[in-house]
């Protein structure tokens, strides 16, 4: 079955992490699984969470994130359910990224649609988040995933802006993303307070106009 048009009505405006989405579409939709050359990209499950508690555990992988590693199974399943949960409302989709042949688990990367500014708007902005696990880094498997979701995010929902916020020294995630053409925009300026300090972070942004085809 082909997959259903992504459609988002705002409910809610301003910069708030919290969107509010409804789905216009009256058919459901089943999750979107995305295959590439190498990898399946799919929804995490609780059966995942003996392969998924060590990534999320391990501090290099939260080292650049406002976030703590996770220290028991709720903390896992929490983001499994957020990520559920997310997907249900239509509100952003999180994947986890499965490698073909052995069933590794290598990691996540997700988008959560944000409204616009007009309190009356569809939602044409997304912000992705990624991450893998430090073992299966330097194989270029990250630039896979996300090219596959920007493909996905473009063709299959109505977005048009895909935005990245990136802390400032987190160069792996700055040469993933350059590589996959998004556009350095900016400094933002002490964005997140995290453990007592202001982190200043790069903003990049992906255009449906600025793909390479
Ligand atoms: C961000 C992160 C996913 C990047 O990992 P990564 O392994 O550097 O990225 P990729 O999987 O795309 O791999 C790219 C590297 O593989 C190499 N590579 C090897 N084989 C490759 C192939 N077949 N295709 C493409 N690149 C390949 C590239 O040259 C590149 O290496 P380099 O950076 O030394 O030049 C990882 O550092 C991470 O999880 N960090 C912690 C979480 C985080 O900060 N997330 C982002 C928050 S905004």
């Amino acid at each position: 079955m082909k997959q259903s048009l992504y459609r988002y009505t705002s409910l809610t405006s301003g910069c708030n992490d919290i969107c509010v989405v409804v789905d216009n579409m009256s058919e459901a939709i089943e999750f979107p699984q995305l295959d590439t050359d190498r990898l399946v990209l799919r929804e995490l499950a609780l059966d995942d969470i003996d392969v998924i508690f060590p990534h999320f555990a391990n501090e290099e992988v939260v080292r650049y994130e406002d976030c703590r590693p996770v220290v028991n199974v709720k903390d896992v399943t929490d983001i499994i359910e957020w990520g559920r949960n997310m997907a249900n409302s239509k509100a952003g989709i999180l994947w986890g990224i499965f490698r073909k042949g052995d069933g590794a688990f290598l990691g996540q990367v997700n988008y959560v649609a944000r409204p616009d500014n007009n309190f009356v708007g569809t939602v044409h902005r997304a912000e992705i988040g990624f991450d893998l696990t430090p073992h299966y880094w330097g194989n270029g498997y990250m630039q896979e995933a996300i090219s596959r979701v920007v493909e996905f995010i473009f063709n299959d929902t109505e977005i048009n802006r895909i935005e990245a916020i990136v802390h400032t020294e987190n160069s792996r995630s700055l040469n993933v993303l350059a590589r996959l053409g998004f556009h350095k925009e900016g400094i933002l300026r002490e964005y997140v307070k995290w453990e007592g300090e202001y982190w200043d972070m790069v903003s990049l942004a992906m255009l449906k106009r600025d793909r390479v085809t």
